[in-house]
């Protein structure tokens, strides 16, 4: 008397738990790609390096290598919108602006800048910046010997701008 009605039954069930895996699956992608991870962005962000003394070939290289993670003018990309890479790229840009943002450079004290100045010379001397994961898929931000040696110069000329300038 079992005979028939299992199978069927089972049918259904597996119907029944087909469909549900698929509508679990379907919100599980919905919400990978929820605006609930999506970056901030800044309405009107700060003038790059404010206030600083930089060149056009200086500005260049910071802001096609630096300015995503340490600048108010993020350039995000489409993976930045969905998780988990979100996560990761969110993390970075947020850190990054932290510690330092270029967008916000001008309202900085003058010491505050000094102390960045030497640390972006380490940085790009050490090759610790821009960082590993970021050059790896934007090949094109990686620093050659002479942008180093660029960046490097910049950052003595202008330390010694402030510290001439103070009172
Ligand atoms: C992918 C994002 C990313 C990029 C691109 C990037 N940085 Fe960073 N940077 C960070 C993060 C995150 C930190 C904080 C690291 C930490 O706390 O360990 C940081 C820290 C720094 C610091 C230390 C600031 C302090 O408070 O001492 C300096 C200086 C710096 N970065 C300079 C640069 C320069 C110069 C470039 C471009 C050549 C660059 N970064 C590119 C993410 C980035």
């Amino acid at each position: 008397m079992w005979g028939p009605a299992v199978p069927a039954g089972l049918r259904r069930l597996k119907m029944k738990l087909n469909k549900k895996a698929a509508t679990v699956t379907a919100v599980f992608l919905v919400e990978l790609m929820s605006p609930l991870w999506w970056p901030p962005t800044v309405e009107a962000p700060g003038e790059l390096l404010g206030g600083a003394q930089v060149d056009a070939r200086v500005m260049g290289i910071l802001r096609r290598s630096c300015a995503d993670c340490h600048s108010d003018e993020t350039r995000y990309p489409w993976y930045s919108y969905v998780l988990p890479s979100a996560w990761l790229v969110n993390n970075d840009v947020r850190h990054g602006r932290e510690r330092m943002n270029l967008s916000q450079w001008e309202g900085y004290p003058t010491l505050r800048k000094e102390r960045l100045l030497s640390e972006i010379a380490n940085q790009v001397k050490d090759r610790d910046m821009p960082l590993a994961q970021y050059a790896w898929i934007h090949r094109g931000a990686a620093l050659s010997d002479t942008e180093v040696h660029a960046i490097f110069e910049w950052t003595q000329k202008e330390r010694v701008r402030l510290i001439e300038q103070k009172p």
